[in-house]
């Protein structure tokens, strides 16, 4: 299976005090939009969340202009109407093709040793790597199966996935003059899919550190406290 193959990629998110670095969701995003959405869908995530803070915080304007490329049906009309942001992304266009949004959660990167999880203890679960070396997976032998392309993939559990390899290099133009490589786009899209799965993880990391550092405080004053109050009968 997968296991071994996929290797633990440097992400600006991991560690005690990772953060999304804002440029590259924004570059993931392009990569979704004009790659992936061809055929997956993020329908659990709000469109609107593009603008927020520790995502890829697009201005307000730009998530309006971005939300208006694609319809959706109204009923109150009982027509379509081009999106606003507090609507969510399109659901999946193609059959099969599952949808995006929590992918980064569902899939793991590392597995072991011997069924310990420890790797995932040190790694992290490694749903962004996987998607990062599944979309570099391909070998490029391809087979027909009742009718079904089926294409010979590293990575894919079974070794044999029906998405085409979707991207080559040179796919997109980032804006920010980044390597559009196979491997920087595929780790950017990896990254932006993380973040739709898990997208407040900067204000966690934040909030779980305080509590930790206020918990420690806590605990020299509550020793102090105790040390005081039992002095007399020492
Ligand atoms: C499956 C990502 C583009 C069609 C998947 C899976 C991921 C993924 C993570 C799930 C694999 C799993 O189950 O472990 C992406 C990304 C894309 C992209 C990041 C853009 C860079 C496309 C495009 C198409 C497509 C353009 C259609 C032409 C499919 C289909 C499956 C699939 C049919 C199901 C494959 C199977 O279960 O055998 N994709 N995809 N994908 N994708 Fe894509």
């Amino acid at each position: 299976e997968s296991e071994g193959k996929i290797e633990n990629i440097d992400f600006p998110f991991d560690g005690i005090f990772g953060a999304y670095d804002r440029n590259q969701l924004q570059r993931g995003l392009q990569v979704y939009t004009e790659v992936c959405a061809a055929c997956h869908g993020l329908k659990y995530v709000p469109l609107r969340t593009l603008h927020d803070e520790g995502g890829p915080a697009l201005p307000e304007d730009q998530v309006r202009a971005y939300a208006e490329q694609f319809e959706i049906f109204d009923p109150e009309l009982d027509d379509t109407r081009p999106r606003k942001p507090t609507d969510p992304f399109p659901s999946s266009g193609l059959e099969g093709a599952p949808d995006l949004s929590l992918m980064a959660k569902a899939r793991a990167g590392f597995h072991g040793p011997y069924g310990l999880g420890i790797n995932q203890l040190t790694k992290g679960i490694g749903g962004a790597e996987y998607i990062a070396a599944l979309l570099q997976g391909y070998t490029g032998e391809e087979k027909e199966e009742a009718g079904v392309t089926l294409y010979e993939n590293k990575v894919f559990p079974g070794g044999w996935i029906a998405m085409a390899p979707p991207l080559a290099g040179d796919d997109v133009t980032f804006a920010d003059g980044s390597a559009n490589t196979l491997r920087g786009e595929a780790i950017d899209v990896a990254a932006f899919l993380r973040w739709t799965a898990e997208p407040h993880q900067n204000g966690r990391k934040h909030v779980g550190f305080l509590a930790v550092l206020f918990l420690g405080l806590l605990a020299v004053l509550l020793y102090l406290t105790n040390k005081k109050i039992w002095a007399p009968f020492k």
